[in-house]
């Protein structure tokens, strides 16, 4: 079997593996630092994100407000130590990105352009258009060209992390196009592979999407943080699942329910205003908007379609300039996938699964608690999402954490030995392992999209926006049982070449994994917070519950959940209220 080493190797190509990239070559040009992605790096998701990049940029803005907005818009289940870092970082990479050629939108008079983002007290999302994921990616992605210690491996798909004496020491990744299977030894591996949408039917996420870094880390020994916490998105295009930007909603859009009525108003979010009002109304955080759809649901006041129950999101008020200069990606998408043109048409949209606040548990600056794994980006959970991310706080996230992740683990490099023998055997068990498994095996009888969609069908059901103790433990039993049925998938394909079934096959397993760490976590979390709400516990309970969980699984898969308490620095536990006025930030001494 062909071995490469290197010192830092990064597992994922989007926004946080290459601001890791940069950083670690930055810190020490003479380290040799590789990227592992499954696709082309301008192809990872980072590329669909929208609306825009939260750092503040104001000068009636603070960074406590910033740091207040995200700890209550999470529930007050973020570690604010790490919130504070992110706040103070988020700017400064913002800035220097533009200085690495990012086409922020700048107002006439030079200032950087920024907009309202739900739950946010102050205007303070960074945007390029509608199109900022795209233009991020594509200024990291060249900016890591300059670098030549950055070595890339595209199209590569990781199996299995290389873990000796407690320490993980590089991958086996499979080639794609070739089939042929090598172990990448590393003095340091960092985790940068998103997170899991696609583990649910309906989400804004790629298909690449598939949860590969927290299962690769949960089997390698490191506990999965905060995994019940599962944010729906409140806009997302009916079938499709596409996204529209809340960068809309920011503009001025309204939702409304099929009577044309702004039912908002009807759920604490404050009352109808001329102009948009922050933490209000459409701009109110997504856990409660989405929330509010099941609500509205329930007193038979949406739309109903052949794609399930719907709202409406209607922009034409703001008309057709405003439309394509702020938000043309949005009618693209409207036109090309509903057939319908939001300057003239009501949009139909439903809350729709977009992103992981949980992931593999590290600390500040990125490091998990297995030596020489570190993880950033969605796939991590520092923790600053806690149990309900605002929007746009996650773009600079990948920034902050990413720049993070790539110093330490530079420097924890710099200090270590090459990886010695022990990995290289378990390189080759692995091999033979995806030949016996998949590659020759001829018996299976299990079809990968029946199990897929018999996963999904099963945690929406069961671990949905709401949830209660007999869903849970049904879709617990169930999904172990697809486990089992797992073990006897057969694939069609048996070539090396281009095999996209066994990488299916592959990312299935990741799936069922990180579905069972789910649906745990909710289950043992009886009280309702942020995105989990529990219909048997319809209070936030902070005498038991203030405390993240951690999910670990043994060699024999079975999973045990255990609780770290949340770092609370300046902002005690309150209530969360939104609505017209309700947003001053209570920030006390330091609390102990
Ligand atoms: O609606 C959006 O543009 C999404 C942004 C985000 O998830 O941060």
């Amino acid at each position: 079997m062909e071995i490469r080493s290197h010192d830092i190797l990064l597992v994922g190509g989007g926004g946080a593996g290459l601001r890791a990239a940069i950083a670690a070559a930055e810190v020490n040009p003479k380290l040799s630092v590789a990227v592992v992605s499954k696709v082309y790096p301008m192809r990872s998701h980072t590329v669909s994100a929208e609306g825009g990049a939260a750092g503040v940029a104001k000068p009636d803005d603070s960074l406590d407000e910033h740091a207040y907005d995200t700890i209550s818009g999470g529930d007050w289940m973020c570690d604010q130590d790490a919130v504070e870092a992110f706040v103070k970082e988020a700017p400064l990479e913002l800035l220097q990105l533009e200085r690495w050629g990012c086409p922020w939108n700048r107002e006439p008079d030079g200032h950087i352009a920024v907009r309202a983002f739900g739950g946010m007290t102050n205007k303070r999302t960074w945007f390029a258009a509608d199109k900022t994921g795209f233009h991020m990616l594509h200024t990291l992605f060249q900016t890591t060209l300059k670098y030549q210690p950055i070595t890339r491996y595209d199209e590569y798909f990781v199996t299995k992390l290389l873990v000796d004496d407690g320490r993980v020491q590089g991958v086996v990744a499979i080639e794609i196009m070739s089939g042929k299977i090598q172990a990448i030894t590393a003095k340091a591996v960092i985790l940068c592979t998103g997170g899991c949408g696609r583990v649910f039917p309906f989400t804004t996420n790629a298909n690449i999407k598939n949860g590969d870094g927290m299962a690769l880390a949960q089997r390698a020994g490191a506990p999965l943080k905060d995994m019940e916490f599962v944010q729906y998105h409140p806009t997302g295009l009916p079938f499709t699942g596409i996204l529209i930007t809340e960068a809309a909603r920011a503009e001025g859009g309204y939702m409304l329910n099929k009577d044309g009525y702004r039912y908002l108003q009807d759920y604490d979010l404050g009352k109808p205003q001329p102009t948009p009002v922050l933490r209000s109304m459409e701009l109110g955080p997504r856990d409660r908007l989405s929330q509010a759809f099941v609500k509205e649901d329930q007193k038979g006041r949406t739309i109903p379609t052949e794609y399930g129950p719907v709202v409406h999101l209607d922009l034409r008020h703001l008309g057709e300039k405003l439309i394509n200069a702020k938000l043309p990606f949005v009618r693209e998408l409207c036109v090309k996938y509903q057939n319908i043109d939001p300057v003239t048409e009501l949009i139909p949209v439903r809350p729709v699964v977009h992103y992981m606040m949980g992931g593999v548990s590290t600390d500040i600056n990125g490091a998990t608690p297995m030596a020489g794994l570190y993880a950033a980006g969605e796939v991590a959970c520092v923790s600053i999402n806690g149990a309900n991310r605002l929007g746009s706080n996650s773009l600079p996230e990948c920034l902050v954490f990413g720049a993070r992740a790539g110093h330490a683990a530079a420097e924890f490099a710099a200090s270590q030995k090459a990886p010695n023998g022990s990995v290289w055997t378990q390189a080759t068990n692995e091999v033979l392992r995806l030949e016996q498994q998949y590659l020759h095996k001829t018996s299976g009888r299990e079809r990968i999209a029946t199990l897929r969609e018999e996963m999904q069908k099963t945690i929406e059901a069961g671990a949905g926006i709401y949830r209660e103790e007999a869903s849970l433990k049904q879709a617990r039993q169930k999904i172990q049982e697809l486990q089992e049925r797992f073990e006897n998938v057969g694939l069609d394909d048996h070539g090396r070449t281009f095999n996209t079934e066994l990488i299916s096959a592959l990312e299935l397993g990741f799936m069922l994994d990180v579905a069972q760490s789910i649906i745990e976590c909710a289950l043992y979390r009886a009280e309702s917070r942020g995105a989990h709400q529990r219909t048997d516990f319809p209070k936030r309970d902070d005498q038991k519950f203030l405390a993240h969980s951690l999910v670990r699984r043994s060699s024999d898969g079975s999973l045990s959940v255990d609780y770290l308490p949340v770092k609370i620095t300046h902002w005690p536990p309150g209530e969360r209220k939104y609505g017209e006025g309700s947003h001053k930030a209570s920030k006390q001494t330091k609390v102990s």
